[in-house]
Formats: C-alpha cells, sequence, structure tokens
C-alpha cells in the first residue's frame, strides 16, 4: 500500500520542530510540504523557522510555503514567552538552504489535496486551512484525513479555558471543524500525557549529530518554561501527537465526538467544546483519550538517531 502523502500545516515553534522532524525520519509516510502559518511568531520567521528545520534534515525533496500572516480572528497573538523571540529557542542559525518556495501556501496546499489523496497535519492555527474552504468549497472532502493539535477537553493553556492553536484564530477553527472533512484531533488532554524529560535532552545531545545537538539545544529553554509554568522540565511534546497518529493509528486510543467552538465570550472565546456523549460515537470527528508516553519517547528517540548529521 503507497504511505500517505503527508502535509504538515504548522508555525514552528519548539514543539512543531520535534513533529517535523520526527515526521521527517518516519518511512511510514512521504511528507510532500510543510506550509508555514502565523502563531508562535510572525509568519516571516515561522515560514523561516520552517526552512531552517527542513534545511537541518537535509530534506531538500521537501517544498517550504508560506501561508496566512493575519488571522481571522481579530486580536494579536504572542507566544515569546513559550518558543523564544525567534520561535525556535533563540539559537543561532545560518541563513538555511532551503528556499521559500514562491507559490502561496494556502494555493500549494490545494495543488496538493487535488494531485491525490492526502493527509493534512495541522499543528497551529488553522487560518490557512479556513482559507482553503473560502478559495475552494467543497475541497473539504477531496481531503482523506485532518489531524489536529489544538483544542482542550477540560482546562485550556492560554486561558483557563482555550487552546492557544483554537484561540488564536477561533473563527477559522470554528469553520474548520463545520466543514466536511474527516478530523482527528489531539487535544491538551491527550497531548499533555506525552512529555520528553531530562534524560532525553541528554540522550539527544549524546547523538553526536547537528539535529542532536538542534534538537536538545531548542528543547532546553523550552524546559525551563515548563519548569516556571509548570513545575517541572518535562516538555509538553503536543504537536508530536498529530504526527504519532499518522505513524500509528494504534497508537492513541480515540473516541467518537462533536467538537464546537467558541468565538464570542469575554472568559469563553477559543474554547472548544468536545462532546464525547454516547450519541456521537459514530461521529467522523474523533479525539485522542491516552497514549503510552514511554512507547511514544522510544520511537521518537529511534526516529531522531536516524539523522546521520
Ligand atoms: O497549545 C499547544 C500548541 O500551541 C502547539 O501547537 C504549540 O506549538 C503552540 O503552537
Ligand atoms: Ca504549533
Amino acid at each position: 500500500m503507497a504511505r500517505p502523502r503527508v502535509l504538515i500545516d504548522t508555525d514552528p515553534g519548539v514543539d512543531d520542530a520535534i513533529a517535523i522532524l520526527l515526521a521527517l525520519a518516519s518511512p511510514e509516510v512521504e511528507v510532500v510540504g510543510v506550509v508555514a502559518v502565523a502563531g508562535n511568531a510572525p509568519l516571516a520567521q515561522t515560514a523561516l523557522n520552517a526552512r531552517r528545520i527542513v534545511a537541518l534534515a537535509r530534506r531538500h525533496d521537501v517544498v517550504v510555503a508560506a501561508g496566512c500572516a493575519e488571522s481571522l480572528s481579530d486580536h494579536v497573538v504572542e507566544a515569546s514567552v513559550v518558543h523564544g523571540r525567534d520561535g525556535l529557542g533563540d539559537l543561532e542559525w545560518g541563513e538555511p538552504d532551503v528556499p521559500l518556495d514562491p507559490r502561496d501556501g494556502v494555493d500549494f496546499t490545494a495543488e496538493m489535496i487535488h494531485a491525490g489523496p492526502l493527509t493534512i497535519v495541522a499543528i497551529g492555527p488553522l487560518t490557512n486551512l479556513a482559507v482553503l474552504l473560502e478559495r475552494h468549497p467543497g475541497i473539504d472532502r477531496e481531503v482523506e484525513h485532518l489531524v489536529i493539535m489544538g483544542g482542550a477537553s477540560f482546562e485550556g493553556n492560554v486561558t483557563p479555558a482555550a487552546e492557544f492553536n483554537i484561540w488564536a484564530d477561533p473563527e477559522a477553527a470554528r469553520r474548520v471543524f463545520a466543514a466536511q472533512w474527516r478530523i482527528t484531533l489531539m487535544p491538551l488532554d491527550l497531548t499533555h500525557q506525552a512529555s520528553l524529560n531530562d534524560d532525553d535532552l541528554a540522550y539527544f545531545a549524546s547523538l553526536d549529530t547537528l539535529v542532536g545537538a538542534r534538537v536538545a539545544a531548542m528543547l532546553e529553554p523550552y524546559a525551563q518554561f515548563h519548569l516556571a509554568w509548570h513545575g517541572r522540565r518535562d516538555v509538553f511534546m503536543h504537536d508530536a501527537m498529530a504526527v504519532y497518529e499518522v505513524l500509528d493509528d494504534a497508537a492513541i486510543l480515540k473516541c467518537g465526538a462533536r467538537v464546537s467552538v467558541e468565538t464570542g465570550g469575554v472568559h469563553s472565546r477559543g474554547a472548544t467544546f468536545i462532546d464525547r456523549r454516547r450519541v456521537h460515537t459514530d461521529s467522523d470527528v474523533r479525539v485522542g483519550v491516552s497514549v503510552d508516553n514511554e512507547r511514544f519517547r522510544q520511537l521518537l528517540r529511534a526516529r531522531l538517531a536516524t539523522y546521520r548529521d
């Protein structure tokens, strides 16, 4: 059976970087493109970061394009406390030798959908996908699978109600969840079960490769943020869960649900209401419930160790 073609829509972002490196090192999938969106940093920065990560992986066959700079919702997003001013932990990088494709990232995504069955892994705000729906009505039905990291069943991370990717552009998320694609959602209550610890950071540093060194270096400030905000250095691997789902759909226990998004509200804007009641067990939206973190960590270590430099 042909490997799934995968397009990653992303706002790198330290955890985005790990997710992308995992996907690029995994033979189960063919990554056809990485499309940047504004989120953890402005678009110019997330597009540069996407080029940096693809260049670090030495995958000059993978297209990197830029999507939307502005959310459909009405507020400015700032996440430097989490991912650093440059979005990747503020390390020193040279100019990446992976170019930014001149095609508009949303139009490139449409091209990839029309070229054959495609899985989209969305690990940033959903602005690009909402604009895709606007420009190409009905294209949701042509997408084989949409895996989203976002939302929260119970407690958010940007506000008590809202998770960052949804909070950054709730109107875009509302439109995406109202469309007809097959969605698998990895909310915070799932992704908070997936984390790396200091042993993992030491392991990556010990690989004696540029990828290992960069991964360990990016994760250090991310661990310091986790210590300050959560009281432990263990770093959540939010975005990697969306990639993990595509690599092994038996790895994450899921259930059927109906998902709606709050776009108004003073305290609740960006909240996701994930309705798991029995009436929705046959819903086409599947939501991640549990994952074996030890098994995930071993897979991630093994895959990142395959990078030879
Ligand atoms: O809430 C976690 C999400 O927000 C992840 O995608 C992380 O990269 C940030 O964008
Ligand atoms: Ca992200």
